[in-house]
């Protein structure tokens, strides 16, 4: 832990940990890839409407998380908060407005200025998809699936997977209708945060998590029976289609999630080593306008939060394969030793083999430990008389027997270990 700590919210990642972020970025490349997903990468600060028309004005993230800054020539730029608007904004030069389909997988830092906690951070991860250009139940729940088998391969096949319908955008004004004579008869004993989503953003009173407020969400009137027949049909084939794939669900009308532009199935997945208030993945069936757009384009898709998902493996124990030590850790005793490990690791490494050698001046016991610490199966050893007679002494670590070796037979006998 260095001393001098990086920023609130943010972390250093080293290499042990490095390794199970690199492990999750394969499943989901290899689990993605099976399904017809490219890689997209797109910058890191896009032009801020860019998040403000895609996330919808009222939502918490554009209201109160973003990091907006204006650079030298006086544009406003945001810190991408998450990954949808962004990919919308680089699909706008392809063909998705013609109803072609694109399937894009992204992995990568978000930022948010939220109050850090456990599993909370200000710059975080996710890895995610979108498919682009087409709208079907049976695609949504294509996403779905393929979410919950990339929770599967990473070890987390006991998620809990919570899914609910928008409606269409033409649904939404009955329902807020609905939703709005109720809750105004109960706003006075309802949090503060409540009464401004009363007037700003009444969806968002749903997944309010005061106890004041959840009594009072529980007798709300069912909205989705205020939606169109044919939204309700949407939904039902989602869910047909999720049953057919033995996908394991819960239908929750209370959610709704926090970005204003979701339509029909949204859905999100807690995991029981986290708590239910923790979400690992979240995402959903969205409507969002390209720029210079009259129309706007469908799509679905999802995000998992990567520290999150690495905060469950680490709560069940589990941890990708730590690679083998080193092949061989060279010993060298003076300077013309130590020259002849450098250029005999060199053609090593460059063979293949991985190899770690002592540069400096150290005793011969002082090499040995670090030999030990490296893991290495093997030291090879070599002094000025060694160097003399063309020899080296391989020492094996774990029995501590010692054979000699002719130097020019150092890297076939190595290669034909590994
Ligand atoms: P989201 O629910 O805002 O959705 O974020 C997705 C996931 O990112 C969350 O479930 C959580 O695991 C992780 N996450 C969010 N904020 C933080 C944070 N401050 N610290 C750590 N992890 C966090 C979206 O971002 C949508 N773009 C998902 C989507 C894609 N919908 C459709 N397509």
């Amino acid at each position: 832990m260095a001393t001098y700590s990086p920023p609130p919210g943010t972390a250093d990642i080293f290499e042990a940990e490095a390794r199970e972020w690199r492990g999750i970025e394969r499943i989901g490349a290899d689990v993605f890839g099976r399904y017809g997903y490219g890689e997209l990468r797109t910058p890191i600060f896009e032009y801020t409407e860019v998040f403000q028309r895609g996330l919808g004005g009222e939502t918490e993230v554009v209201q109160k998380e973003m990091y907006t800054f204006e650079d030298r020539g006086g544009r406003s730029l945001t810190l991408r908060p998450e990954g949808t608007a962004g990919v919308m904004r680089a699909l706008s030069g392809t063909d998705v407005m013609n109803g072609v389909e694109q399937r894009v997988r992204y992995f990568g830092p978000m930022f948010r200025g939220e109050r850090p906690a456990a599993g909370r951070r200000r710059q975080f991860h996710q890895i995610g998809v979108e498919n682009v250009g087409r709208c079907a139940p049976l695609i949504d729940a294509e996403c779905i699936a393929m979410l919950a088998a990339f929770l599967r391969e990473i070890g987390l096949g006991d998620f809990v997977l919570d899914i609910n319908t928008r409606g269409a955008l033409d649904d939404r004004g009955p329902a807020e209708e609905l939703l709005r004579n109720y809750f105004s008869q109960h706003i006075g004993q309802m949090c503060d945060d409540c009464k401004t989503r009363l007037e700003r953003n009444i969806w968002r009173i749903l997944d309010c998590k005061q106890e004041s407020c959840c009594k009072i969400i529980a007798d709300a009137p069912d909205y989705i029976a205020s939606f169109s027949e044919a939204s309700r049909t949407y939904f039902d084939e989602v869910r047909r289609a999720l049953d057919a794939l033995k996908v394991p669900y819960r239908v929750n009308p209370r959610l709704v999630r926090g970005l204003d532009y979701y339509v029909h199935t949204v859905f999100e997945v807690t995991h029981p080593a986290l708590g239910p208030q923790t979400a690992v993945a979240g995402g959903g069936r969205y409507e969002l306008f390209l720029p210079g757009e009259k129309r706007p384009v469908p799509g679905v898709g999802f995000a998992a939060g990567v520290e999150r998902l690495l905060l469950v493996r680490d709560a069940l124990n589990i941890k990708f394969e730590e690679p083998a030590g080193p092949a061989a850790y060279l010993v060298g005793l003076g300077l013309g030793a130590r020259l002849a490990n450098l250029a005999l690791a060199d053609q090593l490494r460059a063979a293949g083999i991985p190899v770690e050698l002592e540069l400096e001046e150290r005793s011969f016991k002082a090499q040995l430990r670090s030999a030990n610490k490296s893991g290495a199966a093997l030291a090879i050893v070599r002094g000025d008389s060694e160097l003399e007679k063309n020899i080296a002494i391989i020492k094996n670590m774990s029995d501590g027997e010692q054979t000699e070796i002719s130097a020019d037979a150092i890297i076939d006998y190595l290669q034909q270990r590994s």
